[in-house]
């Protein structure tokens, strides 16, 4: 059974110029694994440039908690709200929002920088086992959505659907490798979802709020990426939670399952979902 990380992480993109810490808060839950198949331990996670600005709900958020600061992903769910991880709000009081970004060490004319008004962790976040993993930021101002910065769609209450097999894209701003430096310009990856059945047997910790895509090809999320957005036929149906120890390639990448968190959402939002 392998251990599993959360992928956030604190201050390795001097992005501003003070997050200069290179500290990862990343957490394990099995202490039963012992050693990485040496065959995967150091390849890289196959992500593919972006088009610019094909991901237009992406967001980049730099979170600031009592003592530091760490970047994650998120979604733009509504002109007023994002959707990222727990973890990613756990300790944090308040984010800096960046849409219509591609390339972050560029001022780029189409980006768009928010303050948030609120983090919101789902209070039955639990570090422990990473379930209930999803947070939502309330912006301070309404974003004006444009060809740049738009919102993705939930899956719909009536979806009963587990998506296995679905062919899905994740994205995001997260290092390349376990032991390398963030992107500077948006990735994206193209996955299928397994089975949670199949997930269990590398994850202990997979119960039916959560969702796996295969590790399959090499793809999969890396520390910088949690919070952020899987999208199946443009609807958002995960948001990066975790994954293996150092990025091991080959090994699945865990989400929250939307579907599981709708009511939450709503409640959360004021929107009607
Ligand atoms: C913040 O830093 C202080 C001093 O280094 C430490 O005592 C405290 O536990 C830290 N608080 C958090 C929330 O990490
Ligand atoms: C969090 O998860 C751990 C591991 O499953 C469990 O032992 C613990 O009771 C949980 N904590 C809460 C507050 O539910
Ligand atoms: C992912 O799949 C889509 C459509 O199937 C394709 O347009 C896109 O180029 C693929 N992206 C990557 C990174 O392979």
């Amino acid at each position: 059974m392998k251990v599993v990380v959360l992928f956030f992480l604190a201050g390795a993109l001097a992005l501003p110029a003070d997050l200069d810490e290179a500290e990862f808060k990343a957490m394990s839950v099995d202490p039963t694994f012992n050693k990485l198949p040496p065959d995967l331990s150091s390849r890289i996670t196959n992500g593919v440039e972006a088009s610019p600005h094909s991901i237009p709900y992406q967001a980049y958020l730099i979170v600031s908690g009592s003592n530091k600061s760490w970047l994650c992903g998120g979604s733009l769910i509504s002109p007023k709200h994002i959707l990222t991880a727990g973890h990613c709000v756990d300790g944090g009081i308040s984010a800096t929002v960046y849409l219509g970004s591609h390339n972050l060490h560029e001022t780029e004319s189409t980006r768009v920088i928010v303050q948030s008004r609120h983090l919101i962790r789902h209070e039955n976040y639990n570090k422990s086992d990473i379930s209930n993993d999803i947070g939502v930021i309330e912006l301070e101002t309404e974003v004006e959505l444009n060809e740049n910065i738009k919102v993705i769609s939930l899956p719909s209450r009536d979806v009963t659907e587990d998506y296995v097999g679905a062919n899905v894209k994740l994205s995001g701003w997260g290092r390349v490798a376990g032991d390398q430096a963030t992107s500077a310009v948006l990735l994206e990856v193209n996955s299928t979802v397994i089975s949670n059945t199949q997930c269990r047997q590398v994850y202990s910790i997979v119960i039916d709020s959560m969702l796996c895509i295969s590790g399959t090809g090499g793809v999969g999320s890396c520390k910088g990426d949690s919070g952020g957005p899987l999208v199946y036929d443009n609807v958002q149906i995960g948001v990066v939670s975790y994954g293996a120890t150092g990025c091991a390639v080959g090994y699945p990448s865990g989400f929250s399952r939307v579907t599981s968190f709708l009511d939450w959402i709503e409640e959360k939002t004021g929107l009607s979902l």
